[in-house]
């Protein structure tokens, strides 16, 4: 009885303006301390969106750089190379780093790779301050690596390394799909069930994880890697936050050509080699199954449809991408096997989403300088598609053993990036949390 009462009363604060709760309800001496939740909440573990995770690297020997100052680093052991950007700016090391971070396929192996000689890493695995914290002048790139969802949970009881964690993750790869390798998520993945089965034994509740945007992938591949009875006995809800999925996007396509994927680049320089080197630009390319034969991709010449995506590669100029997108992106596209366990998909919806793309090149045989407009909207949340959400949504309410384990929330009036900014749905997004917390008071009450 004792532990419902506080439940109740923070269950009923919710229904109140945050401001108001934070200034006239938990003043400053009254704030929830750790040991007011010990044994209450469900750790969560927070997997941010693409740029969002740090990344240092290391390099050896075998490192050829294509000038020597780029080579500075060698044999000086780990460095920032994201997001620390004021070092590298300070440097003049933003270049260096845009071509540390180049990936290339190895077909052998049919993985990503590092470059030779380029060691990387990922920081602080674990703390929910891992990631997007490192340019505190950039406060949207804050809000939009989940900083503010974070504060809100520290509001509610949440503490980092306790009851609240964060799963950063190398971005330039893509998580695999059920058939495929990734030394790099591998790894990952093992580190992730082992923080998920220390702090679920500790607190003696199963775990939230919550994904935002392309974490919301990597938080739905991590589940789906888990043998079903650790899920089972480990996972309490996923909740997917605009998350990037199978069927894709356009935008994605739009972003492949102009090479700009990744956000906050500290440099004027071209990203377009360095990112379209990564496993992700092509992670979220449209699917047939849901964008068929319709021409996503218009130009002088002929146009594109989600079935032509490897004629576009070669067209523009990218033709080694051909092997590694059919062979690991696509594969995704019919990765369709439901999580098995509760989950909530909250997205976006109401925005101008681009759906066709224009590429005005001029009469060369390749589109290599070609620069995409966007010739047609349709509905989603400004990236995403709503009929990729919609077949996402169609299938896990089809899937025996999801169905009833699986909600949709669509929010209007936000977007890919303000639906973890905006306060009304962040509202949204934490009233699955506390819901997760809450069941038993919901019965409890007879609500
Ligand atoms: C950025 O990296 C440098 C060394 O590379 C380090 O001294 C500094 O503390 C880092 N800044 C932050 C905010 O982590
Ligand atoms: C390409 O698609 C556009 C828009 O749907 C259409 O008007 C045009 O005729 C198509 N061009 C070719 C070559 O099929
Ligand atoms: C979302 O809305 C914000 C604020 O209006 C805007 O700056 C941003 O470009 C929008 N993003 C997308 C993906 O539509």
């Amino acid at each position: 009885m004792a532990s419902i009462v506080p439940v109740l009363l923070r269950l009923l604060l919710l229904l109140l303006p945050l401001p108001l709760i934070r200034d006239h309800l938990w003043p400053s001496h009254r704030r929830p301390t750790p040991q007011d939740d010990a044994g209450e909440l469900h750790p969560i573990f927070l997997v941010p969106g693409a740029s969002c995770s740090d990344l240092e690297a290391r390099l050896t020997e075998a490192y050829r750089p294509s000038t020597a100052h780029c080579g500075a680093m060698k044999g000086k052991g780990w460095f920032g190379l994201w997001e620390n950007n004021t070092e590298l700016l300070v440097h003049d090391y933003a270049d260096c780093s845009l071509e540390q971070m180049t990936l290339v396929y190895d077909p052998a192996a049919n993985e990503y790779r590092n470059l030779p000689g380029v060691e990387t890493r990922v920081p602080n695995f674990g703390s929910a301050w891992s990631f997007g914290y490192k340019n505190p002048v950039n406060r949207l790139q804050r809000a939009q690596c989940l900083g503010k969802l974070r504060d809100w949970l520290e509001e509610l009881g949440y503490r980092d390394g306790d009851t609240m964690f964060g799963a950063p993750y190398d971005f330039r790869y893509a998580p695999p799909v059920p058939g495929q390798t990734s030394e790099v998520y591998s790894r990952y993945f093992s580190e992730f069930m082992a923080l998920v089965e220390a702090a679920t034994k500790k607190k003696q509740k199963k775990a939230v994880i919550l994904g935002h945007s392309y974490g919301g992938m990597v938080a739905l591949e991590f589940v789906r890697s888990t043998p079903r009875a650790w899920r089972d006995a480990h996972i309490e809800r996923l909740v997917l936050v605009a998350p990037t999925l199978q069927d894709g996007f356009v935008g994605s396509v739009m972003k492949f050509i102009t090479g700009t994927g990744i956000i906050f680049v500290p440099t004027a320089t071209s990203t377009r080699p360095m990112w379209r080197s990564f496993e992700s630009a092509m992670a979220s390319f449209p699917s047939p199954a849901v964008f068929g034969r319709e021409p996503l991709v218009v130009t002088k010449r002929r146009n594109y449809s989600a079935c032509d995506m490897e004629d576009l590669l070669a067209a523009l100029g990218f033709g080694e991408g051909v092997e590694p997108f059919r062979r690991r992106a696509v594969p995704r596209m019919y990765s369709l096997e439901a999580p098995m366990v509760p989950m909530t998909c909250i997205n976006a919806v109401g925005n101008k989403t681009p759906l066709q793309l224009v590429l005005w090149d001029d009469d060369d045989d390749d589109l290599l300088d070609a620069s995409p407009e966007v010739a047609a909207y349709g509905d989603g949340d400004g990236e995403i598609n709503l009929i990729s959400m919609l077949a996402f949504d169609t299938e896990m309410g089809r899937q025996p053993g999801q169905e009833k384990r699986f909600k949709s929330v669509k929010i209007a009036n936000a977007n890919h990036s303000t639906i973890a900014i905006y306060d009304f749905a962040l509202k949204r997004i934490i009233q699955e949390i506390i819901e997760v917390n809450q069941l038993c008071v919901y019965r409890w009450v007879g609500w």
